[in-house]
């Protein structure tokens, strides 16, 4: 079972997750070893383009794509192109790509074989870049999800499994990096980014977390009245932490096999947990 990024989900993309996404967008390709001017860019499950947009405005040719058709209709105007294509099926041949970043795409996946398909559309010594979510309970993110259950929420049977199955693995930094090496990426490096966001609107953490798949199909079933008290209740829990958060993500980097080397020389934006 797959999460479902449906037209409820689309929609709130960008103003509501991008909160939390768009700031990891750019650590993300700040630890890009390919220089981004004048490169050949694939934005793999780009979402609403939180990579695409920033990696275009640093002078890269970017391509996006995406499983979801209603995703990549919700972003915002943009100069780069989109593909809907999964990511396990993607039409490029070897070769076409410098760099492929994929922002919190493999949790959802097997990572080796997303890594894999990732790797398969890039020119020898070409650079994956990945993130995903940090096992491991995050404060902030628990206290909304507490009141959300208080309120009827129950985990969909995807999450579940992502959380059971998917997350041990591609929240793990030893574990992912394992992974990437099964791919056939070398030069792998993995580590945890726990980055102060600079959210400062409890209620925008909230509606954060209330526009990601898990609930986002959930909360719109919700009596309006309801979901204000809701966001209200959420709010006022995470109130106390939210100038302190720093959601722990695991960034990932590794290169293909072959010459020539990447352009750049790394920066490793760093922050622990
Ligand atoms: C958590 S969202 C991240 C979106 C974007 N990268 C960002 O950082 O805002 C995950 C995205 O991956 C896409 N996705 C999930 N499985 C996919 C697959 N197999 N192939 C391509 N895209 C996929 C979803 O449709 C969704 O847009």
């Amino acid at each position: 079972m797959i999460a479902t990024y449906n037209d409820t989900v689309a929609s709130g993309w960008h103003n509501g997750a991008g909160v939390v996404y768009r700031p990891l967008a750019a650590a993300l390709l700040a630890a890009c070893p390919v220089e981004l001017s004048g490169a050949a860019v694939l934005d793999a499950g780009s979402g609403t383009g939180a990579v695409a947009s920033l990696a275009a405005a640093a002078g890269a040719t970017v391509v996006a794509a995406d499983l979801s058709p209603l995703m990549l209709a919700a972003r915002p105007p943009g100069q780069w192109p989109a593909v809907v294509a999964d990511v396990l099926a993607l039409p490029f041949a070897r070769g076409t790509f410098d760099a492929a970043i994929a922002a919190f795409l493999i949790n959802h996946l097997d990572p080796e074989t997303a890594l894999r398909a990732l790797a398969a559309t890039l020119r020898p010594g070409g650079a994956v870049v990945a993130s995903t979510w940090a096992t491991g309970t995050d404060p902030v993110k628990a206290a909304v999800d507490a009141i959300l259950v208080d309120h009827g929420w129950r985990p969909p049977a995807w999450y579940q499994d992502m959380k059971a199955v998917l997350d041990p693995v591609s929240g793990d930094p030893d574990r992912l990096a394992e992974r990437a090496r099964g791919a056939g990426l070398i030069d792998v490096e993995v580590w945890m980014h726990a980055e102060n966001l600079g959210v400062r609107d409890p209620r925008a953490v909230v509606t954060y977390r209330l526009a990601t798949p898990q609930f986002a199909s959930w909360a719109h079933t919700l009596d309006e009245a309801v979901r204000r008290r809701l966001v209200d209740l959420a709010a006022t829990a995470v109130a106390p932490q939210v100038c302190e958060w720093r959601p722990a993500a695991v960034f990932l980097r590794g290169r293909t096999p072959g010459y020539p080397r990447p352009r750049r020389s790394a920066t490793r934006a760093n922050a622990s947990r």
